[in-house]
């Protein structure tokens, strides 16, 4: 019976949780949590609260607890460390130490590792220390521009011309803010497409890919309203997206095959977790967005449960390095994630709204659906809401129209001033960025 420790304590490590919980091998359960999560205590014998930045601390809850290795779900503790501090106490972990980790928590070192490998899928881009050639960077770019921040931003950070910024002296204003605040900024070529995820399990050397997933960053229906963590997510039975091609994948995989390579020769260490590729396709073919070390979230939630491949198994080849010694497989089904948020989430604390954060909310009855917690408090008087997003539904069916209604139904009869986005997964929805597709590539 292997003891594992999971870290974190949102959806995304609910989700690992149930799926190791689900192993053959009854692995004996621990979480390191930053707050409460009742649903991924539910799964283990013991949990520990504390920051993402006590390595001591949660290495000596390992060590306590004969962890045989960590699965770590969120990119701070992996930016601050903590597989390096796990790994000089001689418990292995799934996920990247910190150097290879840079692969999400340094957007330039990625941008730079595609270039210097000469891996296809970045974008025109420049990375700038000084406001010197900016203006002349960003009259080059005839679609329009993005600026991201070098580091991590909890995927709120990046702004896109058109939504946050209309012109050159927009843009120059928010690079001037960027540099000051961290001395260096990206500037990149705006892309129009479709936007996916593809998670890959890798071990240093085999990326194995999971299905492909269509995440909502927008707050509102009709991706109006701010950038969020995720709204919700969609994947279909055949494991691609009706508005790509198979090619689209295929490069996808390759690209990330060969920065699987490409880091482990520039950091000397092989990558050990999920290496998470934002993608869009474009007219031109797929284009890289950025990559995460770790599983995302919500997307976590829409392939983990269809998991036929043991999870203890599959940690333990990652670990190992013997990923491609196993068949990894996935169910053919079709899933829609939606997050129930408070009425107030992303939107300014003096909105009505806002005093809705801190709610009672009350689960009804759901079939066909499974519900992970995130930022929920369970206290005396039952579950209560934070400023966050609180329960991610996910309806699981044979196909995405019967998976939608699931997730609906069962939100549905969930109780309190919340709300989600009704469109992830609907018909209209789908058929919108087909026809976007289309009229894309003619
Ligand atoms: N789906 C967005 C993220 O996990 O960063």
């Amino acid at each position: 019976m292997p003891s594992i420790l999971v870290i974190g304590n949102g959806a995304r490590e609910h989700v690992i949780a149930e799926t190791l919980a689900r192993s053959v091998h009854h692995p004996k359960l621990f979480a390191f949590m930053k707050s409460n999560n009742p649903g991924i205590a539910a799964h283990c014998l013991e949990t520990r609260m504390g920051s993402y930045g006590d390595l001591e601390g949660i290495t000596a809850f390992a060590r306590e607890k004969g962890i045989d290795f960590a699965v770590v779900g969120p990119e701070d503790p992996l930016e601050k460390g903590v597989v390096d501090a796990l790994a000089a106490a001689g418990i292995p972990s799934m996920g990247p130490r910190r150097e290879p980790a840079r692969l999400e928590t340094s957007k330039v070192f990625t941008r730079n590792l595609l270039k210097k490998y000469g891996i296809p899928g970045n974008p025109a881009f420049r990375v700038f220390s000084s406001i010197t050639g900016v203006r002349e960077f960003l009259k080059e770019l005839d679609g329009g521009a993005v600026i991201k921040p070098d580091g991590l931003t909890g995927g709120k950070g990046v702004m896109v011309q058109g939504d946050h910024f209309d012109d050159v002296d927009g843009a120059l204003a928010i690079c001037e803010n960027i540099l000051e605040d961290s001395g260096s900024v990206l500037v990149e070529a705006k892309l129009d497409g479709e936007e996916f995820s593809l998670q890959c399990f890798c071990d240093g050397e085999t990326v194995v890919p999971m299905p492909a997933v269509q995440d909502h960053k927008r707050r509102f229906a009709g991706d109006r309203g701010p950038n969020t963590g995720g709204m919700g997510s969609y994947s279909f039975s055949d494991h691609s997206l009706p508005f790509l091609r198979p090619e689209d994948t295929a490069e996808a995989l390759v690209i990330t095959r060969r920065v699987a390579e490409a880091l482990r020769g520039e950091t000397g260490i092989p990558f050990k977790g999920v290496m998470y590729g934002g993608w869009i396709a474009t007219a031109e073919g797929v284009r890289l967005l950025e990559y995460n070390a770790r599983f995302g979230d919500p997307e976590a939630m829409n392939v983990l449960p269809l998991l036929k491949t043991d999870f203890v198994d599959l940690c333990r080849s990652i670990v190992d390095g013997t990923l491609s010694d196993l068949e990894v497989a996935f169910e053919r089904r079709a899933t829609v994630c939606k997050y129930v948020v408070p009425k107030g989430y992303g939107l300014p604390a003096d909105h009505p709204d806002a005093a809705s954060r801190e709610s009672r909310i009350v689960i009804g009855q759901a079939e066909g659906v499974n519900l992970y917690y995130s930022s929920v408090d369970k206290r005396e008087g039952g579950l209560y809401m934070t400023s966050s997003r609180a329960l991610g539904v996910v309806g699981i069916a044979d196909d995405i129209v019967e998976a939608e209604r699931r997730a609906e139904a069962a939100i549905g009869a969930i109780g309190g001033p919340v709300d989600h986005r009704v469109d992830i997964g609907t018909e209209d929805l789908i058929r919108r960025r087909i026809s976007h597709m289309k009229a894309l590539r003619g």
